[in-house]
């Protein structure tokens, strides 16, 4: 299945395809568009013009890294990397600083698939890209926050922005340690 897709960075000129994908999902999260975890987070007064039009200044000023996935030439998906001063406000940051030893090189934040595409891949293609474009850059070590699906009530895919644990794991990630009931810091170190 994962074959049926490709994948782009968000750039300008694919800054249309996303907000095609955010409007037709309610802004993401109501919208957030996808800034939470951007070093100015939603502001002190945020909108969902504000909230889009942050993201768009972000894109044209190359300041994120973040990968699309298109069905043919539908934006169907998205995920966010980049390092951790692109993404500085990760969920549960103050635990996660209790028993940080060292930082990543990136972090892979924020996941998201088209309400109507979930379940046929559109994720793992988007982390197989995210994880290339990280080899490209030189590797390193990879953080990724994910929620512990296995041993737990069925979760909706609403539920889970940073992505299920089953997927990393898949990449071969590692649980590095606990940082709320059910989110993991997980780990992969990529060789270049
Ligand atoms: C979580 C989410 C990204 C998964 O995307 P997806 O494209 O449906 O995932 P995939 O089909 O690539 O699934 C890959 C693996 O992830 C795991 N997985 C995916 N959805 C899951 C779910 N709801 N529960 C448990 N595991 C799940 C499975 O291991 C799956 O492999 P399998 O199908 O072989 O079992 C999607 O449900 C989503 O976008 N949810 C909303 C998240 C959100 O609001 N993000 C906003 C960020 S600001």
């Amino acid at each position: 299945m994962e074959d049926d897709y490709t994948t782009r960075l968000l750039t300008p000129e694919t800054w249309d395809d996303f907000a095609v994908l955010v409007e037709a999902n309610n802004g993401v999260w109501g919208g957030c568009w996808c800034m939470g975890f951007h070093p100015e987070g939603f502001g002190s007064s945020p909108s969902v013009g504000g909230n889009r039009a942050a993201k768009e200044a972000h894109v044209r000023a190359g300041t994120v890294h973040q990968v699309l996935v298109y069905a043919g030439d539908q934006c169907v998906g998205w995920c966010q990397f980049g390092s951790p001063a692109e993404l500085p406000n990760i969920k549960n940051i103050k635990v996660y600083e209790k028993e940080a030893v060292d930082l990543p090189a990136w972090r892979i934040g924020c996941i998201f698939t088209g309400s109507k595409h979930r379940g046929r891949g559109v994720a793992r293609a988007a982390v197989t890209a995210v994880l290339r474009e990280i080899r490209a850059a030189g590797g390193g070590v990879v953080e990724a926050y994910p929620e512990q699906v296995e041993e737990r009530a069925p979760q909706r895919g609403a539920y889970l922005h940073t992505g299920p644990e089953s997927l990393f794991e898949e990449f071969g990630f590692e649980r590095d340690r606990k940082i709320a009931k059910w989110r993991w810091v997980m780990r992969l170190a990529v060789t270049p």
